[in-house]
């Protein structure tokens, strides 16, 4: 059966997308589902955070995306977990995918995906936070899942992730949608926080998760040190029952969504 796709992406640096990425592997893999995570951002934060160091030579995005006769070569982080590095140093990856994309329209990642995702239960792609060609192709690739920082300055950023998602939608990806959008890095106690929960809430309604994401130290954590979210160091922190409860709701719809 086909793997269940979900794109982390937010054209906003520092939303909580390469956090919920991962939590959100970490989470499907402790309930003993087959999971690739896909790190399409050059920054390789989410490669960091699973422990496994991207080299020059070694198999990673840019293999994916762009070398299909290749032997498809993740790296395992744990049972059931896989990951494609990122690739930091290839600065025309970018590049080369708007050259492919030119006779095809952006379905590089969707077409990657599709010959890898008989081994797993769930693909999560970690975008990066520019609109370029690889990100821009991942929104063709899937439902998105949109972490969005409780800022005003953040949820701004809402109609512009809409526009792109509509011109997808009009061209190659007639079902590009924007699944869902989570708050992240909440603080119940800042007016700002709030505020920007209720305009985020008046711009795209039940599509809101009911969870918010705390500002939590947890999370930062346990992407610096590479351990997962759900270890016992972190159980004190609100931050990893509120990435479970997010998961929770989400599952549902991804399974809705594929029938
Ligand atoms: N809920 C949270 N509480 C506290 N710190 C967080 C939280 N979510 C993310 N962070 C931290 O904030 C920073 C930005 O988060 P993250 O890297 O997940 O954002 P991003 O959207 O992936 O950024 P980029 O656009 O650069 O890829 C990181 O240092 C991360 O550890
Ligand atoms: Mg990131």
């Amino acid at each position: 059966m086909a793997a269940r796709r979900l794109v982390v992406a937010m054209p906003k640096g520092g939303s909580g997308k390469t956090a919920t990425s991962v939590a959100v592997a970490w989470g499907l893999q402790r309930a003993g589902r087959r999971v690739l995570l896909v790190d399409l951002d050059p920054q390789g934060n989410a490669t960091a955070a699973l422990g496994v160091e991207a080299a020059p030579g070694a198999y990673g995005v840019l293999e994916l995306l762009l070398r299909p006769e290749l032997p498809f070569e993740p790296r395992r982080v744990a049972d059931t977990l896989d990951v494609v590095p990122a690739c930091p140093w290839a600065v025309g990856v970018d590049m080369e995918v708007q050259r492919a994309n030119q006779l095809t329209g952006p379905v590089a990642v969707r077409e990657a995906l599709a010959r890898v995702e008989g081994a797993y239960d769930f693909i999560i792609c970690d975008c990066a936070p520019s609109l370029g060609p690889v990100t821009y192709n991942a929104l063709a690739a899937g439902p998105i899942l949109a972490p969005v920082e409780t800022t005003r300055l953040a949820v701004s950023v809402i109609p512009e992730l809409g526009r792109v998602v509509q011109q997808l939608r009009r061209g190659v990806a007639p079902d590009a949608t924007v699944l869902a959008y989570l708050p992240t890095r909440f603080v119940e106690e800042q007016t700002e926080s709030r505020e920007a929960l209720r305009t985020l809430e008046g711009l795209a309604g039940d599509r809101v998760l009911r969870t918010r994401i705390p500002l939590a130290t947890a999370i930062a954590r346990s992407l610096a040190e590479g351990v997962p979210l759900y270890d016992p160091r972190y159980r004190p922190s609100k931050g990893p029952p509120a990435y479970l409860a997010a998961l929770d709701e989400l599952l549902p719809l991804l399974e809705a969504r594929h029938g």
